[in-house]
């Protein structure tokens, strides 16, 4: 058995190609450079849903707007219980909500949900009403403007943007081998969503990010790296942001979103030089790592430079996994697609190593 399953071929996929040994992404054929910060990620879910629903619109961008909109009208069943739960935990239980199907329809109000369900919990936590969808704008400006109540500027919207796209798909990860394996039964897009999005919000996959900002403020709280780290390690914990179960050199992701982080040129409230400050901290990571384990090359991955540029774009860190979601949906549908029309019910074997029942004298 190979635990974790490393490295054992589970599908074969049109989508995207995750290159672990050169530190390429490819999806639908393009390097993710060709995609992010390029092309919108309307277009590049586009690109994606290609060949997976039989009236997919060339210019996908109004009828996710209008997605917006119809998901919208589900708020209206926002009750007070879901705000003591983590915003992650409330926008799936609100998607929860939504009806299950293999069309068009429902792969766009699942789209949708994650930009508009997380604005709205994140206004109705701080007692805020919800801001209503503007259909006209891109997913990008209007997830700004959803949660803030004012227009993202143009530099805002372009790093969310190639945020979304950046994350949009990604080979066989925890979460969308979870969504497959649900789509296999042919249960429908919703339960396939969901299924990923709860196997994203784990520390391990789409849940790091978060501890990264605590990371990076309890090392400048300390004003001291190596000692912080070293009792990190010392401890057994993980050093969020940090390794790969594919890449053994440097995630290109994390490489796409420093460049939207740089472009952004926006330093977090209070946070001054945060850019420069993270990328110290990323080398003394990176050189504790390598002495410690040096026969496993742990090098940064996707989620360091997306804690910094979602922390200046000002998403609460417990929204991080939202955001995420947000874009990864588009490949969650996509793969669901792929898996429900080829694919055959995934039902794998386990190896008993319990107790046999005791035979009889
Ligand atoms: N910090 C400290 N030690 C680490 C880290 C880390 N970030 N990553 C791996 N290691 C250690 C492991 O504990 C293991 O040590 P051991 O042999 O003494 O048990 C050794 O390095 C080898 O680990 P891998 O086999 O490379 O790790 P695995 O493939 O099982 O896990 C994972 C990959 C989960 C991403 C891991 O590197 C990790 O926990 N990173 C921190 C969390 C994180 O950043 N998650 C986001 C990943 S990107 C994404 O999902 C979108």
């Amino acid at each position: 058995m190979t635990p974790g399953l490393e490295g054992i071929i589970a599908a074969e996929t049109i989508l995207s190609d995750v290159d672990g040994q050169n530190g390429r992404l490819i999806i639908r054929g393009f390097e993710l450079d060709q995609l992010a910060g390029q092309q919108s990620f309307e277009d590049v879910t586009a690109l994606l849903w290609d060949g997976f629903f039989p009236d997919l619109p060339r210019n996908l961008a109004p009828r996710i707007g209008a997605a917006r909109s119809r998901v919208f009208a589900e708020l209206s069943a926002l009750d007070t219980g879901l705000l003591d739960l983590s915003p992650v935990e409330a926008v799936r239980a609100l998607m929860g909500r939504l009806a299950d199907g293999d069309d068009l329809d429902t792969a766009l109000n699942l789209t949708a949900a994650p930009v508009v369900f997380t604005a709205a919990v994140v206004r109705a936590k701080a007692g805020l009403a919800p801001v209503p969808p503007d259909p006209e704008l891109s997913h990008a400006a209007d997830s700004l403007r959803m949660l803030r109540d004012r227009p993202g500027t143009p530099a805002e919207i372009a790093a969310l943007d190639t945020y979304l796209t950046t994350v949009c798909d990604h080979g066989l990860n925890a979460s969308t081998f979870a969504a497959r394996v649900v789509a296999s039964t042919q249960a429908g897009l919703t339960s396939s969503v969901l299924a990923g999005l709860s196997a994203l919000k784990g520390p391990l996959h789409g849940g790091a990010p978060g501890p990264i900002i605590q990371m990076l403020d309890g090392i400048a709280a300390r004003g001291d790296a190596k000692a912080w780290i070293l009792d990190a390690l010392d401890r057994g914990d993980r050093l969020m942001g940090f390794g790969h179960r594919v890449y053994r050199v440097r995630d290109p992701r994390a490489d796409a979103l420093k460049g939207a982080v740089r472009r952004l040129a926006a330093e977090p409230e209070g946070k001054p030089g945060r850019l420069a400050f993270a990328e110290t901290v990323e080398q003394a990571v990176l050189d504790i790592l390598k002495a410690r384990k040096p026969d496993r090359s742990l090098q940064t991955n996707v989620e360091f430079y997306t804690a910094l540029l979602l922390e200046a774009l000002a998403f609460p860190p417990a929204t991080f996994t939202c955001v995420f979601a947000m874009g990864r949906v588009a490949g969650w549908i996509a793969h669901a697609r792929e898996e429900a029309v080829c694919g055959r019910l995934i039902r794998p074997a386990s190896r008993y190593v319990g107790l046999r029942p005791r035979v009889a004298a």
